[in-house]
């Protein structure tokens, strides 16, 4: 008696044991890519796994190498060597059209997983440069773009060092992610050394060089939060630029415009705040209103409250 098989968006197809799952879907009319012949060469007949991945034939050796070459994910499959033993199982074709076919094959030491994109709890960290548009009025192009290199190598060094990514940069601030190599709790804990790291580096960057040699000094606002997202590169054929999306990076955005609003230099949501493993001593509290949010959000205040901004003599 035949297994069923869902081809998700397309049909539910039958399948016998002795057919692979490529045999059966072209013989259910479904338009499946198989380049090679079915030979396990090509990879172009790939699927995703979606459920029931126990029904499913062990990997044969020739499925074992185009995983490696290919560097799969383990739940993408060719469904040219792949039998299956009973119903349950949900797949998606990902090789659809020609597009698709350019996208993922010609696509040079590819990483499915990259490509496909994940779905994870990730740490969202916004940071941004206060008082930074005085300075960028006040001083030569040249000065402007020598200093905001000099603070974004603070914030780089201080993320790489805590094992985190930066995603994207934009103006005075950028965006960075923990977690996608480590457990949640572990990257909050990275996260908020990483920004109490950058604080301290900021101030003694005040301190050493902006306020003798430019009679200025930085801010920043940091803001944290941590939840499910959806990450994946979308930069392909170009660079390996990884994108993330989804509420939780909005909410860390607001958290880290409210620094100003709060009067507080490192703004994290009461709700990452409970993950860490080892919080910060000093702690104060507030509650947000946030723009789709109904019922006021909580955060833990962590950096120091803003000076009031000064005017320095001149080699004061
Ligand atoms: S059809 Fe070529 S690898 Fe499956």
């Amino acid at each position: 008696m035949p297994f069923q098989v869902n081809f998700k968006g397309e049909n539910v197809i039958a399948i016998e044991e002795s057919q692979t799952l490529l045999e059966a879907s072209l013989a259910a009319g479904i338009p499946h890519y198989h380049a090679c012949g079915g030979n396990g060469q090509c990879s172009t007949c790939r699927v995703l796994v979606l459920e029931g991945a126990e029904q499913l034939s062990e990997q044969n050796s020739c499925e074992r190498v185009a995983r490696q070459v290919r560097k799969f994910a383990d739940d993408i499959r060719l469904a040219c060597q792949i039998k299956v033993k009973g119903d349950g199982l949900i797949v998606q074709r990902i090789v659809k059209d020609e597009t698709d076919r350019f996208l993922f094959i010609n696509n040079d030491g590819e990483d499915l997983h990259q490509v496909t994109g994940i779905r994870k709890k990730l740490v969202l960290f916004f940071i941004d440069i206060r008082n930074f548009t005085p300075f960028i009025e006040s001083n030569l192009p040249f000065d402007v773009i020598h200093i905001m290199r000099r603070a974004f190598a603070i914030f780089k060094n201080a993320i790489e060092q805590y094992n985190g990514k930066i995603i994207d940069t934009a103006g005075d601030g950028l965006y960075a992610v923990f977690g996608l190599e480590s457990k949640i709790k572990t990257s909050l804990d990275s996260a908020v050394l990483a920004g109490l790291k950058i604080l301290e580096d900021i101030k003694i960057f005040n301190n050493t060089y902006l306020r003798p040699y430019f009679n200025h000094q930085f801010e920043v606002g940091i803001g944290v939060h941590a939840g499910k997202v959806i990450y994946g590169n979308v930069g392909i054929g170009l660079n390996d630029n990884l994108t993330v999306m989804g509420y939780p990076v909005n909410i860390a955005a607001r958290l880290q415009a409210a620094t100003k609003e709060v009067n507080n230099s490192f703004v994290i949501s009461e709700y990452a705040y409970q993950l860490l493993k080892k919080p910060p001593y000093a702690v104060g509290t507030a509650r947000l209103t946030l723009k789709g949010i109904s019922a006021p959000f909580e955060v833990k205040l962590i950096g120091k409250p803003y000076q009031p901004v000064v005017a320095f003599a001149k080699n004061d």
